[in-house]
């Protein structure tokens, strides 16, 4: 039996998923994938191009012609448009409202699974959105459903964007939030739900540390179950 571990990590806006991935995949030795930064990327071409991301008829019709990679640089994942690095340009709220929009096209989300699957199946993974433990990987060893409230999730917003110096109002960040959630909860397609088996972590009063043991204590269950088998 393979002893491949797959961690999958799902969650609303500002839950911290990506944080807590990121310091799970350095210690366990795992490759950390972002799967927003894919749906970013592609929201990206079309914003960039002066697109109307609400139009589901035009994006559909492009989505599967959009050349979205992903590339190890230094140990973090960098994505790619065409071939050009935009890793620094998808993190504006502009871009994750779009891609919040995008993602909820079919074939947007149909263009981009197999780039997903393809990823996990090479090596161990922590890979954190919205979908993971519901359709990506229905059968990862470890599901999460990472969450927080909305309160403490836009403070954790509000921090981030002040230390990249990007210009925010926390009234806004907590109502972009809440609009963000009900999109990507009741989309018709893959909405974010707590996936069958996924164990919940509420992070709302809990540290990174705290939130990390309780990951690694589910990881060590998965790999006890696979030894006993
Ligand atoms: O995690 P994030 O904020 O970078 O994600 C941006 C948007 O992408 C999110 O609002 C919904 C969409 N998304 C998705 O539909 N499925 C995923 N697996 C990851 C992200």
């Amino acid at each position: 039996m393979s002893d491949k571990i797959s961690i999958a990590i799902d969650g609303p806006a500002g839950a911290g998923k990506s944080t807590i991935a990121k310091r799970v995949a350095k210690e366990l030795g795992f490759t950390y994938i972002d799967t927003g930064a894919i749906y970013r990327t592609m929201a990206l071409y079309f914003i960039e191009r002066g697109m109307d991301v609400s139009d589901e008829t035009v994006v559909s019709s492009l989505c599967a012609h959009i050349n979205v990679g992903i590339r190890y640089v230094d140990g973090a994942q960098h994505v790619f448009l065409e071939d050009r690095d935009v890793t620094d340009f998808i993190r504006t709220s502009e871009v994750g409202a779009g891609a919040s929009k995008i993602s909820a096209y079919p074939a947007v989300r149909a263009s981009l699974l197999d780039l997903q699957r393809d990823m996990a199946e090479k090596d161990n993974v922590v890979m954190d959105g919205r979908d993971i433990g519901s359709v990506v990987l229905p059968n990862a060893e470890v599901k999460i459903y990472l969450t927080a409230s909305v309160e403490e999730r836009a403070r954790r917003r509000y921090a981030e964007y002040v230390l990249a110096g990007q210009e925010c109002d926390m009234e806004n960040i907590k109502k972009e939030i809440e609009e963000r959630d009900h999109r990507d909860m009741t989309r018709e397609i893959s909405p974010l739900i707590c996936a069958p088996g996924a164990t919940v972590i509420d992070s709302s009063h809990m540290n990174i540390d705290e939130v990390c043991a309780a990951v690694f204590e589910l990881v060590d269950k998965a790999k006890a179950g696979k030894e006993s088998v």
